[in-house]
């Protein structure tokens, strides 16, 4: 009976949960964190504010709890990096977000070698994973101290151990995906041979422990946010696909145990290690989802998201946006495309521009199911969604719609932390099998498609050629 203290460190918030060992959340307590969005592509956080959502949310879930936890577990964003010194744990530069791009220039030196790192690692060559961004930092802000993943530094503040997990170190561009190790020869590829590497521990290990959330508490079941909210969704089996809207949007399908690499353009990348054995996933993302949302809601567009189903109109009249705000990920791989909107005429209005940002996001959606289907070789019979952005209606419709198939809404706001959760309980209770360590779920809501698949297929062709041309007047 293992009662949990989750932690969602995300992009934009930082979620703390207590959930009993039946998957009774007893409490929740949210954060905002503030990402800084710089000219150029760069997208900053301030590592304090990160550790200090985490302590401070962490302590007020366990006192609303009202009980004692015991296990914790952290979640964070794959792929966000920052220096730091491990002598006294400050901090040496701001966290470098995943959305960052200013290390496009680097991936862009190696292009010789990126067939060659693809087939190592399972990923592209692209600023989104994390080693262009450590060798950025090295190159523009320091030598001094470690460089690493959020997630080993947050859990360092919380244990004093130096450790990563293997579904994180699987998103670096620096492990061979086949023996999820560190890799010398990526290491030399990006110019990283000397850095000092944090152990890569199992996603159902117990790491350390901790006395920062009353009594000394086991810290374990470390995992990548995506991968988390994979198991709670229960994709446990080969083709078994989610996607969760959250800042960006991230369709991770399960691949079995065999790392098999992407035919179609999406990233190849561990889903767990548990029980001695690695499961596999394909995954492609949306850059920005909840961030395009807040863009529009920076312009004054929008009040925020639970304004967009009233302000949407039913149809954009002809209006596509590639929401490329941070570039584009899978499959097109281009972090210096940007946004375009299209098909505007005098009578354009909001309604119709919020409605093409939430069509292109489903369209590219879309396309990232498509490409899952052809590595797995099916059709998707499903989407399981979760996140924020689930809540509007006219988004989900849209995905729905251009995906063509059915579109189950996971039934709590908290796939990640609850997914988290069940990676803590293996790790606090080794006799425990994974699909015992998140419970089953039905839907709150599902989408049927509503659009004829001619219509589909005709949108999505022209969503495609907008895609294009925003590709090509950006060369
Ligand atoms: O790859 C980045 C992603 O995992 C971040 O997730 O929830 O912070 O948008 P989120």
């Amino acid at each position: 009976m293992t009662t949990v203290l989750a932690i969602d460190q995300g992009t934009s918030g930082t979620k703390a949960m207590v959930v009993d060992s039946g998957g009774r959340v007893l409490s929740v307590v949210e954060l905002p964190v503030h990402p800084d969005y710089l000219s150029g592509g760069g997208v900053e956080q301030d590592p304090q504010e990160l550790l200090d959502s985490v302590l401070e949310s962490g302590r007020r879930a366990v006192a609303d709890a009202e009980v004692g936890v015991d296990c914790v577990t952290l979640a964070n964003q794959g792929e966000t990096v920052l220096a730091w010194d491990p002598t006294t744990g400050r901090p040496l530069t701001q966290a470098i977000v995943w959305q960052d791009r200013r290390s496009a220039e680097i991936c862009a030196k190696r292009s010789d070698s990126a067939e060659a790192i693809n087939q190592r690692t399972g990923l592209v060559l692209d600023p989104y994973f994390s080693a262009p961004k450590m060798r950025w930092i090295r190159e523009q802000l320091t030598t001094d101290g470690v460089v690493t993943t959020s997630d080993t530094w947050l859990i360092h503040q919380l244990t004093g151990e130096f450790v990563t997990d293997a579904s994180t170190a699987s998103r670096s561009l620096l492990t061979d995906l086949d023996s999820v190790s560190w890799d010398p020869e990526l290491l030399a590829a990006f110019d990283l041979s000397g850095e000092e590497l944090p152990r890569i521990a199992a996603n159902d290990e117990v790491v350390g422990e901790t006395a920062i959330f009353g009594g000394a508490v086991p810290v374990g079941g470390l995992v990548v946010d995506q991968q988390a909210a994979l198991l709670a969704q229960r994709c446990l089996s080969p083709g078994e696909a989610k996607c969760t809207f959250g800042t960006g949007a991230f369709l991770l399908a399960n691949m079995g145990p065999t790392p098999v690499r992407s035919s179609a353009g999406l990233a190849s990348s561990v889903a767990w290690r548990v029980r001695g054995e690695t499961s596999y996933c394909f995954d492609g993302q949306v850059a920005t989802a909840a961030s395009a949302v807040r863009w529009l809601q920076g312009l004054g567009l929008i009040q925020g998201a639970a304004d967009l189903d009233r302000v949407a109109v039913a149809d954009s009249d002809g209006v596509l946006c590639v929401p490329a705000l941070a570039g584009l990920s899978a499959p097109w791989w281009a972090p210096e495309a940007k946004a375009t909107f299209s098909g505007m005429t005098l009578s354009t209005e909001v309604g119709h521009l919020v409605k093409a940002v939430l069509d292109g996001i489903a369209a590219q959606v879309a396309e990232l199911a498509d490409c899952a289907a052809q590595d797995v070789g099916e059709p998707l019979h499903r989407l399981r969604v979760d996140g924020g952005l689930t809540r509007s209606r006219v988004l989900m419709q849209a995905v729905a719609d251009l995906l063509q198939v059915q579109v189950d809404v996971f039934p709590s706001a908290h796939a990640t932390a609850l997914g988290a959760a069940g990676f803590a309980r293996a790790a606090a209770d080794p006799g425990l099998a994974l699909e015992q360590a998140v419970i089953d779920w039905t839907p709150s809501t599902s989408f049927t498609p509503q659009l004829g698949a001619d219509d589909a297929a005709e949108f999505r062709a022209r969503w495609r050629a907008a895609v294009d041309t925003a590709l090509s007047s950006d060369r």
